[in-house]
């Protein structure tokens, strides 16, 4: 499966509300939205029929993500829950505005990614999905920090290992799709500050020079799902429910990581 494709089954079976996308170029990413979405790229040109309400952002990831209230776009998505204890308003508080769908295309070092990644999660939650696209390169060439090739993953391949590490609490999925693969985390939890914490320790070890060593089960995808069994498991519907009805992380997170580990075999 194509990587469009997998993103177009995503949007389907993740039933998103919103969406963000960091990294627009030609806008074929982008036009497989139908939800209202923020888009961010400091140098898009756009040639695509868009079909969402977007918020298309001229500027790099990381100023978008230090502007006061980045997501205000989706205040739309700004729920009124309904308190359903007993004796209490129907419409009891607010729930702030969280991101269901996120894709993290834009520069490809991984530093770049980290820190999209860790800005997305700060706006995401227990039941977001977000996803890291290039995370497996086919060849040490295509995985250099310093580009010489024509398709381009850099080494955002690291961050899999940077959040197996630091963010044991994390559910990571490769997606062994076309053409350098894709990583879905679940599991976001915008109060972890673990990566900003450890920052400077993780550039210290991880800013390398070219030629990168890619390890081998990266090139040969070992731990790569195949992206249908990713799409068809059986856990897409109650997680979009959960979602809707505002369940809580305590509630909802360890039975979504259950069936998360039991349909990918992950941990
Ligand atoms: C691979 S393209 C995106 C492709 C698109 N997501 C798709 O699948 O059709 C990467 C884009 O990231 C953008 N980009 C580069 N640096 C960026 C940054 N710091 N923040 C956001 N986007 C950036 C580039 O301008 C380029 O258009």
């Amino acid at each position: 499966m194509k990587r469009h494709e997998f993103l177009r089954e995503l949007h389907k079976v993740s039933a998103n509300r919103n969406y963000l996308e960091i990294g627009v170029n030609d806008g074929r990413s982008l036009a497989l939205s139908r939800v209202p979405s923020i888009a961010i790229d400091p140098a898009f040109k756009v040639v695509t029929e868009i079909r969402c309400d977007v918020h298309l952002v001229k500027a790099t990831s990381d100023d978008f993500f230090a502007r006061p209230n980045p997501i205000g776009h989706l205040k739309g998505g700004r729920h009124p829950m309904r308190n359903l204890r007993r004796g209490r308003s129907p419409i009891g508080y607010w729930r702030r505005t969280t991101l269901d769908l996120s894709f993290i295309d834009g520069m490809h070092l991984f530093e770049y990614a980290l820190r999209d990644f860790m800005n997305v999660e700060k706006h995401s939650d227990w039941s977001s999905v977000i996803v890291l696209d290039d995370m497996l390169p086919r060849n040490i060439d295509e995985a250099a920090r310093d580009r010489h090739t024509g398709a381009w993953t850099g080494d955002v391949y690291k961050v899999a290992e940077i959040l197996g590490r630091y963010r044991p609490d994390l559910v990571t999925v490769f997606v062994d799709t076309q053409p350098t693969g894709q990583l879905v985390v679940f599991g976001a939890d915008p109060d972890n500050r673990v990566l900003d914490d450890k920052y400077d320790e993780i550039m210290a070890e991880f800013d390398v020079p070219d030629p990168q060593k890619v390890p081998e089960a990266i090139l040969e995808r070992v731990q790569a799902v195949p992206p249908k069994a990713l799409v068809e498991a059986p856990f897409w519907g109650p997680l979009a429910k959960a979602r809707n009805l505002g369940v809580s992380r305590s509630r909802g997170w360890e039975p979504l990581r259950t069936a998360l580990e039991k349909a990918t075999g992950t941990r």
